[in-house]
């Protein structure tokens, strides 16, 4: 996937420890292995994206399985769909679903996030990939490289998205869907607020191929609810109450609901 300098917009050439552009911008490989082309003027906070905490709640969750189902529904669909080329992941946290996407499809893989923490996490565990710090608003890829992008409980940016896709690429969207981890809910917090939520958005500059509900129930236990509930904003929005309940909670029995919507850019 040809890489463009968030700077300038020309070409980034890769070298052994940096990628340039004929501007001589110049943007260093960490040693984790992850790229940051995130400019200053992108940054609206000093750490912006996910924080460390939630990362690595993020991995010990998903690496001890619960969501595998999900992984395996969206492997289903790219195969089913013929999704080929270039992936890209926006929004890609630890890498957890697209690092699988990637073996499934036999595709490479470029994972993009404006969390730090999240790319040097991914970058730490999958060395294949290219891993990217980055705005979606500004995805610094060149128009037209990606055959098959995915946007995982993240943002869904169309007007980029497509900018990026070639003609006749997938996109795979995966939602929350209003009943999602309603236990959890339930225990963080005194009242449930019903709020309308629309999962299968139409999108510009793409048709829908195809909306799938997946839902299904599991059980977690206090080891690994912590890391549950540290994985979702709820960590930011909940009371010194609902945090006691949690804590005071040695078993969930919960259910994951979400949707993943297939679009094919037009
Ligand atoms: C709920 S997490 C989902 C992570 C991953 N897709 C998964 O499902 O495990 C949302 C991710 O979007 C990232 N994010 C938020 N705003 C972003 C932006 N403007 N550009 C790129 N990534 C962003 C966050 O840092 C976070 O890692
Ligand atoms: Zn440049």
């Amino acid at each position: 996937m040809e890489l463009i300098c968030p700077l300038c917009g020309q070409i980034l050439r890769r070298e052994e420890k940096q990628y340039r552009c004929q501007e001589n911008h110049s943007f260093d490989i960490a040693r984790q292995g992850y790229v940051n082309l995130l400019t200053v003027q992108q940054k609206h906070s000093l750490s912006p994206g996910d924080t460390r905490e939630q990362v690595l709640s993020r991995r010990a969750f998903l690496e001890a399985g619960f969501y595998a189902p999900i992984s395996e529904e969206l492997n289903r669909a790219a195969l089913e769909h013929g999704a080929q080329g270039e992936i890209l992941d926006v929004g890609c946290g630890e890498g957890y679903y697209s690092a699988r996407l990637a073996q499934a499809m036999g595709a490479p893989l470029t994972g993009l996030d404006i969390s730090k923490e999240a790319v040097r996490c991914a970058a730490g565990k999958y060395k294949g990939p290219t891993w990217l710090c980055a705005t979606a608003a500004h995805i610094p890829v060149r128009e037209g490289s990606v055959g098959t992008l995915t946007s995982l409980f993240a943002l869904t940016l169309p007007e980029e998205f497509r900018r990026v896709l070639r003609r006749d690429g997938l996109f795979f969207q995966v939602l929350a869907a209003e009943d999602h981890l309603l236990g959890l809910k339930s225990v963080l917090y005194d009242e449930l607020t019903h709020k309308e939520k629309n999962t299968v958005p139409a999108l510009p500059g793409f048709c829908l191929v195809e909306s799938r509900p997946i839902r299904f129930s599991f059980t977690v236990e206090r080891e690994q609810l912590y890391s549950l509930f540290a994985m979702t904003p709820h960590l930011f929005r909940v009371g010194k109450s609902g945090v006691q309940r949690l804590a005071d909670t040695s078993q969930l029995q919960d259910t994951a609901s979400c949707v993943l919507n297939v679009y094919r850019a037009t």
